[in-house]
């Protein structure tokens, strides 16, 4: 069985870290909001050149309280990718309006068909660096120009990838598990270079205070826990080397499958961090059938895009509204992609697959 990603594997390389960095926190009795928290912002914060970084609980809360600190909210109109599906739910716990916009070949938001969504009621744009290919920032900056929208960067899926979350007022991140930087559970941040937003966020992580027990503003809770933190401390040391290993698998992939039977590269950028690899093919669901009875794991991000997914009905866009999100949809396949995936493995992917097109 190759799995599409095996995070036990990850946790076998760096027990002893690991197990050492739980113990201490454990003995310090220390579990909230400690030392660990304040130095992995600050190690986030210089991994990605960020004055300010926020740990909250989730990625999904990065977004959702980042664009709280912004003062975007009820009734405010914020602009995301069709085929973004875990971003639309962070962004629409603020209360703000979504609307979408179709996207590029590689998954990510076409500034062309940005430009002509936006409406006088657009507070924020939210690009999405999904797959860890890089969303086109400057493009986006140039339309948004000398409005006063703000620019939110989703890298959740995008640790490792050069600028991601650096270029707009904040870049959010998400630890889930399997993400590049992965917590034992839940965990997020938010980085910005705005001190103002980064003062906000900590007080909406916790009730709204500036101080304990004084509240400026109605808020709920929504820390990263120190012994996540402590975790997450340790495998930053590794990061970068786990991208480079991505990217020599990726090279593999893309070297090996060019021109194999109608496979399309969706990720195929020196830039990308290879948060997943996906190839896109009208024979999905064939070729996938074929590699799962074959021992091979395969997921599809994601199945609908979000004008199509039930929860958003109400937004009220149709079946042909964002093609190419659509199509991608029906297309793609997210094959094996970590980095301690072995050569013989990445052979064994590549000529199953092969095998499947003669
Ligand atoms: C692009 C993107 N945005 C937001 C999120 C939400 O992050 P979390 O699962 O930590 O809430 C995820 C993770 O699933 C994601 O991949």
């Amino acid at each position: 069985m190759i799995p599409i990603f095996d995070l036990t594997r990850e946790y076998k390389t760096i027990n002893k870290e690991l197990n050492t960095a739980f113990t201490q926190t454990a003995k310090s009795g220390s579990f909230i909001l400690g030392q660990n928290v304040s130095l992995f912002e600050k190690e986030f914060g210089h991994f990605v050149h960020t004055s300010y970084a926020v740990g909250l609980a989730s990625g999904t809360d990065a977004l959702t309280l980042g664009l709280r600190a912004l003062g975007v909210g009820n009734g405010d109109e914020v602009i995301l990718p069709a085929n973004s599906y875990p971003t639309a739910f962070g962004v629409a716990q603020s209360g703000a309006r979504i609307r979408l916009v179709d996207v590029k070949s590689d998954g990510t938001m076409n500034p062309v068909s940005l430009a002509h969504v936006i409406t006088r009621r657009t507070r924020a744009v939210v690009p999405v660096h999904l797959y860890g290919n890089p969303a086109d920032i400057v493009s986006i900056q140039k339309i948004i120009g000398l409005t006063k929208i703000v620019l939110v960067e989703d890298a959740a899926q995008a640790h490792g990838t050069p600028s991601a979350g650096s270029m707009g007022d904040i870049g959010c991140f998400s630890f889930y598990p399997t993400k590049n930087l992965g917590a034992l559970g839940d965990a997020g941040m938010v980085v910005t270079n705005r001190k103002d937003v980064a003062e906000r966020l900590k007080r909406l992580r916790m009730y709204g205070e500036t101080k304990r027990y004084e509240s400026v503003e109605v808020s709920g809770v929504s820390r990263l826990d120190e012994l996540q933190a402590a975790l997450l401390r340790v495998k930053l040391r590794h990061l970068a080397e786990w991208v480079a290993s991505r990217r020599e698998i990726a090279k593999q992939y893309i070297e090996e499958l060019r021109g194999v039977g109608d496979i399309q590269f969706v990720t195929d950028n020196p830039k990308s961090c290879y948060h997943l690899f996906v190839i896109r093919t009208k024979r999905r669901y064939a070729l996938r059938a074929y590699l799962t009875a074959r021992g091979i794991g395969t997921a599809i991000h994601y199945p609908a895009p979000i004008h199509l997914v039930r929860a958003f009905r109400d937004l009220g866009y149709k079946h042909g509204d964002f093609p190419v999100s659509e199509a991608l949809s029906q297309e793609i396949l997210s094959i094996p992609m970590f980095p301690s995936l072995t050569n013989g493995e990445i052979l064994r992917v590549v000529r199953t697959i092969k095998k499947y097109f003669q």
